[in-house]
């Protein structure tokens, strides 16, 4: 991040403190007033409907989400500048997830690469165009950890686990942000939602939260005080409650915890109307009473709703402290306009032929290196994988021939940009037949015979199945998470045919797969890829590149196990599966074993691997760090990446910890039959979590450290004793 420029500080403090000493009342509420146009809207009814532009001229809005068009965005820009009394300039906010128009796979399946170097590098592209398109902030990265895949958004978040979050945390946050977000570049990141709106009971979304406030510590705040050090400049309230108190009015969190305790000093913006939502919490009776609790918990800029705007000017009239509060939020959102260049450059990138910069050759070249280290291979039974090229292939599915292949919060991604599948596998396969077969969720006779007389005829069947796009992302909550019936119809016919078949899942989420197995010898999961789809699943299928993602989240057997996650916590009854299986009075299921179908971490290669020579440096900690050393070597043919995961397991500790966490990550290359020296390094921070007390301890306790393969499966382990708590 960039380093403090003790010149630059001033000029800025001096900027705003000119400007604050000019503005009335009214203009420093205005810059805390965020609103919308978008799509549709452009040039629409509501631009002229919602008195935008004498809204910008009166100096009574601060940002913008959209435009999505540098026309408007140059023509709402020039009444900020050269209309309204102060010329504060504008600030344009989007929703960039994971891609602006050149699309990169979904974020857990990006997380799933464990590569945050590509992720960061990822993030750089997705500035690039966003920041040439005229937009300065991304509403980006999420940081939600997610445990119930019915709820919608995990397709947005870093996955389950605190650790790997954190470390995406930062690859976005640094790649989106750069050293200096105003160079042109790059852009400001948002980091959202804060906080713990991953754990909405029963996944359904907008729905409660009750967590207890050592599990919000160890867990869901974590890859959010990783953003804050990466030095992010906006931080995004969540619509859940917590304890209680909603989130966009929670002061305990956010002035407390995030402000005071992490140290954020920048712009906390409200999400879409949640300042006005907590009237339905029905802990505000009026939007008097939303604006003086909003602003008290030191939320900056609300989003869309108008408490704000309306209420905080009269409001401030009675009370010395909201006038100070105001100032204080002014002061924040004038600071970042600065930090993004805005006063000396407030038309930077508006250029009307922004699309220019957009699918660049690199870009798509990026996306591609990311969709290849994305998608999962989960089952390669026979070795059916790789495929030969010369085989005969009938490609079935719904996911064929579709370029429905985005995925949710696509940005300006088109679908029309996306290479399919079947384009995709016919540039490189010899013989490529494809059929529909079925719908998403309905099928016909005759579509099903037309799949079955090309599976008869090829030497391997590839099924593509799935979810749509838009069953995932917000507002996108399912109780059944399985593939539809209409497509194990078509799965079962085919299977009567043709044995030899390898299935290709499209998905958001993690769904239900246990019914298929028994049906497909190869099993790649592909979530969204974006782009560069159709390139990415030929490479990895045909063996020109070896698939290396590993789950971000881990899969149930049954919708019943849910929530089920790696890093759960120790049971007073544990169930011994291997020597007392059906012990009545242990904590387990009458119909199914604990265990998931494909556990955190878990995702196979066409290479395989030794682990030897493992050697943890020394015991206890000199320096401040110990180290974990092993020898990696590819015992095959294949080139291709090992991911090695460090876990450590607290033996004993004043409260309960999980069985597993997962502390440090390795991903490395090995061409066939090469071997490299690994090298993990741990710090006292590493063992640290909130006990009894609410203290951020070590504790006097000891520790395994463990070495695995993914958080089942585990070949190396090591005790260790620290000696002191700190
Ligand atoms: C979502 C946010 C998003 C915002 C602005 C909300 O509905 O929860 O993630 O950034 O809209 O588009």
């Amino acid at each position: 991040m960039s380093k403090p420029n003790i010149k630059n500080n001033e000029k800025k403090e001096k900027l705003i403190t000119s400007l604050l000493d000019q503005m009335t009342l009214e203009e420093k509420v205005g810059q805390l007033y965020q609103t919308a146009i978008m799509g549709e809207f452009d040039y629409g009814p509501a631009f002229e409907k919602n008195n935008v532009s004498v809204l910008i001229k009166e100096g009574k809005l601060g940002s913008m989400i959209g435009p999505y068009d540098n026309q408007v965005s140059m023509k709402l820009q020039k009444i900020a500048v050269e209309h309204s009394r102060l010329g504060i300039p504008l600030m344009f906010c989007n929703d960039i997830i994971h891609g602006c128009r050149t699309g990169f796979p979904v974020n857990i399946a990006m997380s799933g690469s464990f590569n945050p170097e590509l992720v960061k590098k990822s993030a750089e592209v997705i500035a690039f165009e966003t920041s040439h398109s005229g937009t300065h902030v991304t509403f980006a990265p999420m940081l939600d950890i997610v445990r119930d895949p019915r709820w919608g958004r995990v397709v947005e978040s870093p996955g389950e686990d605190p650790h790997l979050g954190s470390v995406m945390a930062d690859a976005w946050v640094s790649g989106f942000q750069g050293e200096d977000p105003s160079d042109g570049n790059h852009i400001a990141s948002c980091a959202k939602h804060f906080v713990a709106y991953g754990a909405a009971e029963a996944g359904r979304e907008y729905n409660t939260v009750d967590i207890s406030e050592r599990m919000l510590r160890n867990i869901y705040l974590k890859p959010f005080k990783q953003a804050v050090d990466s030095g992010v400049k906006m931080v995004m309230s969540a619509f859940n409650v917590y304890d209680g108190v909603p989130m966009t009015a929670n002061k305990f969190l956010l002035d407390d915890v995030l402000r005071k305790e992490m140290g954020f000093d920048s712009v906390i913006v409200s999400d879409y109307t949640s300042t006005e939502e907590i009237m339905n919490h029905k802990i505000a009776k009026n939007k008097e009473e939303v604006a003086e609790k909003c602003l008290n918990a030191t939320l900056d800029i609300e989003m869309i709703s108008t408490s704000f705007l309306k209420h905080l000017p009269e409001l401030a009239q009675h009370s010395p402290k909201i006038l100070d509060q105001i100032n204080a939020s002014c002061k924040r959102v004038l600071g970042l306009k600065y930090d993004l260049g805005l006063f000396d450059k407030p038309y930077k990138n508006m250029y009307p032929k922004f699309e220019d910069y957009f699918l660049l050759p690199e870009s798509r070249h990026m996306s591609l290196q990311m969709a290849l280290e994305s998608a999962v291979l989960l089952e390669n039974k026979t070795h059916i994988l790789p495929l030969d090229k010369t085989q005969k292939i009938a490609l079935i599915g719904p996911f064929s021939t579709t370029n429905r292949l985005v995925g949710p919060w696509g940005g300006k991604a088109r679908n029309e940009d996306c290479v399919t599948f079947y384009e995709g596998l016919s540039k490189v396969f010899d013989h490529v037949m494809v059929s529909e077969g079925s719908k998403l969720k309905e099928m016909t006779e005759d579509m099903i015979s037309d799949a079955v007389k090309i599976a008869r005829e090829a030497d391997v069947v590839i099924l593509a199945l799935g979810e749509d796009q838009y069953e995932s992302g917000e507002a996108n909550s399912k109780t059944n998470i399985s593939l539809s019936d209409a497509q194990y119809e078509l799965v079962k016919a085919v299977n009567e045919v043709n044995k030899r078949i390898v299935a290709v899942i499209f998905s958001g989420r993690p769904l239900i797969l246990t019914p298929l197995i028994p049906y497909v010898d190869g099993l790649l999961y592909a979530w969204f890829l974006g782009t560069e789809t159709g390139h990415a699943l030929a490479d990895l299928l045909s063996g020109s590149k070896n698939p290396s993602g590993r789950l971000a989240m881990t899969f149930p057997r049954h919708q019943g196990q849910i929530p089920l996650y790696y890093n759960h916590m120790k049971t007073g009854r544990p169930l011994d599966p291997i020597n007392h299986p059906h012990n009545h009075y242990t904590s387990r299921y009458l119909d199914s074993v604990n265990t998931p179908l494909y556990p955190f971490g878990y995702g196979l290669s066409y290479s395989t691997f030794e682990h030897t020579d493992i050697k943890v440096s020394r015991d206890v900690f000199e320096n401040g760090t110990l180290e974990v050393i092993l020898d990696v070597k590819n015992t095959s043919d294949h080139a291709g990446y090992d991911v090695i995961q460090l876990y450590i397991e607290a033996l004993h500790f004043s409260v309960t910890r999980p069985v597993n966490e997962l502390k440090a990550f390795n991903k490395v290359y090995l061409k066939p039959h090469e071997t490299k020296q690994l090298t993990f390094e741990l710090t006292m921070d590493d063992f640290k979590a909130y006990g009894y007390p609410m203290h951020y301890s070590t504790e006097s306790a000891s520790y395994l450290i463990k070495l695995g393969n993914n958080s089942n499966d585990i070949f190396y382990t090591h005790q260790i004793q620290l000696k002191e708590g700190i």
